[in-house]
């Protein structure tokens, strides 16, 4: 067993490095659900069945699983369309899919969600052929991959080999073509079709990598026929869409043609989307106390306290939720959010006002 394997199994851990990982994501679901008990009930149970009952609300509170947002609807909808006409297309160049937006608004959990679609539909329309994929242990038509500010072209193939199951020592030098060329090659036995490079902001323009990782991006996925899928903070403003030559004129770069913009924005104040988002959110509480519908009066205190951002009110709620359990308030009051902390851009621009 690896480190990485340890840490998913006995932790659930959700990072994604290898594609035992990203099957592990793609098999997750959230814990079941405890049953709301009634506060005689909960008066009844002894020590050790109150502690199981809480460590399970703990459990489901901390990861109840997924809102459909609408900008998660629509986000599937174009990337649906764009992978289909890639898949049929014999185009060996692909369209590719950009999501872009602020921090913590969602774009990860919206880039993995299409990637798992991605994996399901492609391995639906593949057995549809008459292709038995049981017999096909190495396919993986899904690499995710997360981009830091030191990532170079060298670690991003080592990256992608590592994901592949194809890890080559870290102390054996490779002339760069080598190397390339040992991916282009393990891409291609795997039957890679989409690749998720998340975080790509990371590579800022004036870095001495970032010219080399975007150019070798979007070469990799020209010489394979593969999609991309990149997500980060705010991309329309660094260079990834504009080859320096064309950045400036009327015909952009080659990438910003054959790729579609999805922006992750805020959730506007007052808008049915979040009250939608807001009941959701009160309907998942297992609080003995917590009267239905409670969080309904407090959404725009709760807007004001996360300036609409999903990322702010999940960690907000689910503290408060936590916190309700542990101090027996077992409802989440406008005092008890008051009390609890949010994350520091939250804390920064947000506010505790009502309206
Ligand atoms: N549709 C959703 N339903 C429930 N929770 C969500 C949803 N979308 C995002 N979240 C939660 O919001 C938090 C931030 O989401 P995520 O990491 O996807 O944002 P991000 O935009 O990728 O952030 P960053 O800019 O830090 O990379 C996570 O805890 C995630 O579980
Ligand atoms: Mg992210």
């Amino acid at each position: 067993m690896t480190g990485g394997d340890l840490s998913r199994r006995l932790f659930d851990d959700n990072s994604i490095l290898t594609r035992e990982d990203w099957a592990a994501y793609c098999a997750h679901q959230s814990p079941e659900r405890p049953p709301r008990l009634t506060p005689a009930e909960y008066a009844a149970l002894d020590d050790q069945e109150r502690r199981r009952y809480n460590r399970r609300r703990a459990a489901w509170h901390a990861d109840w699983g997924l809102n459909t947002t609408s900008t998660m609807v629509l986000a599937r909808q174009e990337f649906a369309v764009i992978a289909e006409k890639n898949f049929y297309s014999h185009d060996p160049v692909k369209d590719h899919v950009a999501l872009s937006g602020p921090p913590t608004l969602g774009k990860t959990t919206i880039a993995q969600i299409l990637g798992r679609d991605f994996e399901i539909e492609v391995r639906v329309l593949l057995e549809e052929r008459g292709v038995k994929l049981e017999d096909l242990d190495e396919f993986q038509p899904v690499l995710y991959l997360s981009i830091t500010s030191e990532t170079t072209t060298d670690t991003l193939n080592r990256q992608m080999l590592l994901f592949l199951g194809t890890p080559i020592s870290v102390s054996k030098e490779y002339r760069k073509g080598d190397l390339e060329l040992a991916v282009a090659e393990t891409l291609r036995r795997h039957g890679v079709r989409l690749i998720i490079p998340d975080d790509v902001h990371l590579l800022r323009p004036g870095r001495r990598n970032t010219e080399g990782v975007h150019s070798y991006l979007k070469a990799l996925s020209s010489r394979a026929p593969i999609m991309l899928l990149m997500v980060g903070i705010d991309l329309e403003k660094t260079n990834l869409f504009d080859e320096l030559r064309h950045k400036d004129t009327v015909e952009g770069g080659q990438t910003g043609g054959r790729t579609t913009l999805l922006p992750v924005g805020r959730f506007a104040k007052g808008s049915p989307e979040w009250l939608d988002l807001v009941r959701w959110v009160d309907d998942q509480l297992v609080l003995l106390h917590h009267p239905p519908g409670r969080l309904l009066r407090l959404k725009d205190y709760l807007w004001n306290r996360t300036q609409g951002g999903i990322g702010s009110l999940m960690s907000l709620i689910r503290r408060a939720a936590l916190k309700a359990v542990v101090t027996e308030h077992e409802q989440i009051s406008r005092q008890l959010i008051d009390l609890t902390t949010a994350d520091y851009n939250a804390e920064k621009h947000g506010n505790r006002e009502v309206t």
